[in-house]
C-alpha cells in the first residue's frame, strides 16, 4: 500500500517537471569552451554563439514529423519525405538571444523570427519586458525561445508567459549555459516547456551571474560594458 503511494508520488513528480536536456555533442562542448574563455574576443564569440545555436536546433528538431510526398526527379517519379506539422518561429530574448538566431536560421531558413525585449534589473534581478513582436498566427506555430543564459529563470519565464498570453502552446527553450536555479524555476512555472542547454553549470552567484559561466553574454556579443 505504502509502496503504491510512493510510486504514485514519484510519477506525479515526473509529470509536473518539464524535461531538461543537456546537448553534449562534442562539437557543442568544444565550441562552448572557446566562448567561456575570457580571452575570446567579440568577433569569435559572436560567430561561435551562432554556430552553437545552429547545432542545438539541429539536435532539438530530431523529432519533427515527416510526411510522404510524391516528387519527380530528372529520372522519374518517387515518394520521398518532407517536413510536416507546425511551422517554426525562433524567438530570441533581446539582446543576447539575437546572437543565436543566425545559426538557427542556417539550419531552418524558412523559420520566422519573433522578438521579445527584456532586461534584468541589476539590483533586484527581476526581468522587465520592453518589446514584443511576433509573426502573424504565432499561436499555430512551434516557438523556440533562444537566449544564451538561463540564470534565475526570470527572463525565460516572463518570455514564456508572454507567448502563452498570445495563445502559443508549443514552446521549447534553448540556452547555452543554464544555472540549476534557472532550470528549476522554469520547470516549476512552465512544466510543459522542454529546456535544452549546452551545459548546466555549477551555480548561480548572489550577483546573478552563472559560475563558471561565460560572463555577460550581451556585453560579450556586442562589445558593450
Ligand atoms: C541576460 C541573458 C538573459 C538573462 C538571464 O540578459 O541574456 O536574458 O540575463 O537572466 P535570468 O535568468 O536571471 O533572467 P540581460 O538582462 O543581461 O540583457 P541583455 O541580453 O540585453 O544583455
Ligand atoms: N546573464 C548573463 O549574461 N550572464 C550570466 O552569467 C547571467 C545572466
Amino acid at each position: 500500500m505504502s509502496a503504491k503511494i510512493i510510486v504514485g508520488y514519484i510519477f506525479l513528480q515526473e509529470e509536473i517537471m518539464g524535461k531538461f536536456t543537456v546537448l553534449n555533442h562534442p562539437l557543442i562542448q568544444h565550441k562552448l569552451t572557446i566562448i567561456r574563455k575570457k580571452t575570446t574576443g567579440t568577433n569569435e564569440f559572436r560567430q561561435i554563439v551562432g554556430e552553437i545555436g545552429g547545432l542545438m536546433v539541429y539536435e532539438m528538431t530530431r523529432d519533427l514529423p515527416l510526411k510522404n510526398v510524391e516528387i519527380e526527379t530528372p529520372i522519374g517519379k518517387t515518394v520521398q519525405k518532407e517536413l510536416a506539422g507546425k511551422k517554426l518561429v525562433v524567438v530570441p530574448i533581446l539582446r543576447a538571444g539575437l546572437g543565436m538566431v543566425e545559426g538557427v536560421l542556417q539550419m531552418i531558413p524558412s523559420a520566422k523570427v519573433g522578438h521579445i525585449g527584456m532586461y534584468r534589473d541589476e539590483e533586484t534581478l527581476k526581468p522587465h519586458e520592453y518589446f514584443f513582436k511576433m509573426p502573424p498566427e504565432v499561436e499555430q506555430r512551434q516557438c523556440i525561445i533562444v537566449d544564451p543564459m538561463l540564470a534565475t529563470g526570470g527572463s525565460a519565464n516572463l518570455a514564456i508567459g508572454a507567448l502563452k498570453k498570445r495563445g502559443v502552446t508549443d514552446i521549447k527553450l534553448a540556452v547555452l549555459v543554464a544555472a540549476p536555479d534557472g532550470v528549476k524555476a522554469v520547470q516549476k512555472e512552465n512544466p510543459d516547456v522542454d529546456i535544452y542547454a549546452a551545459a548546466e553549470d555549477e551555480k548561480l552567484m548572489s550577483n546573478g551571474y552563472i559560475f563558471p559561466g561565460l560572463g555577460d553574454a550581451g556585453d560579450r556579443l556586442f562589445g558593450t560594458k
